[in-house]
């Protein structure tokens, strides 16, 4: 009875197990793999991968003329490229489409410096005579491009003349690979660009009402007209006060004769002429 017990048991959960395994396979093969079991991975590489993120959803490809042969290469970053079979991160398709797969996003690692990261696959298929039949390598330099997320993907090199180490370059330009800038705005611009903004408002809304539902005609357009033309005129008056060197209304020719104020000038402009 109670054995029986422990096989229902056992039984009930294997849906669930199974689910669970099911749904951890499949989340493995959307991700970058990268060197270390999980909770043991570099940090620094943990934090390129939200870097490259945005990437995920992108797939590139590029074509490479040798001789009369013509290849194209397909490359996401940290998903499987379609129909490249497990794990493929980069696949080289020959024109009679033949898959070779260069490199795997269950080895992934990954650098990176001031303007460019570095992603590497690793695990590809093995060469068949060359470079002592390791296994490929794709290595796709991401650099630094503020105009978009996905830019130009070229590859550079195939390099399979060394018995070691040989590997698949590639340059792919985009927008994740570039340190954000500091655009800290100082308070003062933040003051200025909102005070230009109220101004706009202001000038717009006010346009448009006068137009629109008041009906005015021409100047009578702007808000407050009459408003700001007599602050116009304190402003200035208040000018012509403060900063004039000379009194009011000259020049004196254009006086009428036998103003009043004609007998005082003079000798006030006589003034500052005395010696002290
Ligand atoms: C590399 O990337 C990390 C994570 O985004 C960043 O903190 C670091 O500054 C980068 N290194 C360089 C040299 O820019």
């Amino acid at each position: 009875m109670f054995l029986g017990g422990r096989m229902s048991l056992a039984h009930a959960c294997m849906p669930a197990i199974l689910l669970a395994l099911a749904i951890s396979r499949a989340t493995g093969k959307n991700e970058c793999d990268l060197v270390g079991v999980k909770g043991s991975e570099s940090t620094r590489e943990l934090a390129l991968l939200k870097r490259l993120e945005p990437l995920a959803n992108e797939s590139f490809t590029t074509t490479k003329d040798i001789g009369h042969e013509k290849y194209n290469y397909t490359f996401r970053v940290c998903r499987e490229v379609d129909g490249g079979g497990t794990d493929a991160g980069l696949v080289q398709i020959d024109q009679a489409g033949k898959i070779i797969v260069v490199g795997r996003i269950s080895e992934t690692h990954i650098v990176n410096g001031t303007d460019w990261i570095l992603l590497t696959y690793k695990g590809g298929e093995p060469y068949g005579s060359h470079c002592g039949t390791e296994k490929r390598k794709a290595m796709v330099m991401i650099t630094c491009s503020r105009k978009a997320l996905r830019g130009s993907f070229t590859i550079l090199a195939e390099e399979r003349e060394k018995d070691e180490e040989c590997f698949y370059l590639f340059e792919l330009e985009s927008s994740v690979a570039c340190l954000p800038v500091d655009s800290h705005l100082s308070v003062g611009s933040i003051l200025l660009i909102t005070f230009v903004s109220l101004v706009a408002v202001y000038i717009i809304g006010g346009f448009l009402y006068q137009r629109l539902v008041v009906g005015a005609k021409g100047m009578e357009q702007f808000p407050h007209f009459a408003f700001w033309q007599d602050m116009g005129n304190l402003v200035a008056d208040g000018c012509d006060f403060v900063c004039r060197s000379k009194p009011r209304n000259v020049p004196n020719a254009y006086r009428g004769v036998g103003d009043d104020q004609l007998s005082e000038e003079p000798e006030e402009r006589d003034d500052h002429l005395l010696p002290m």
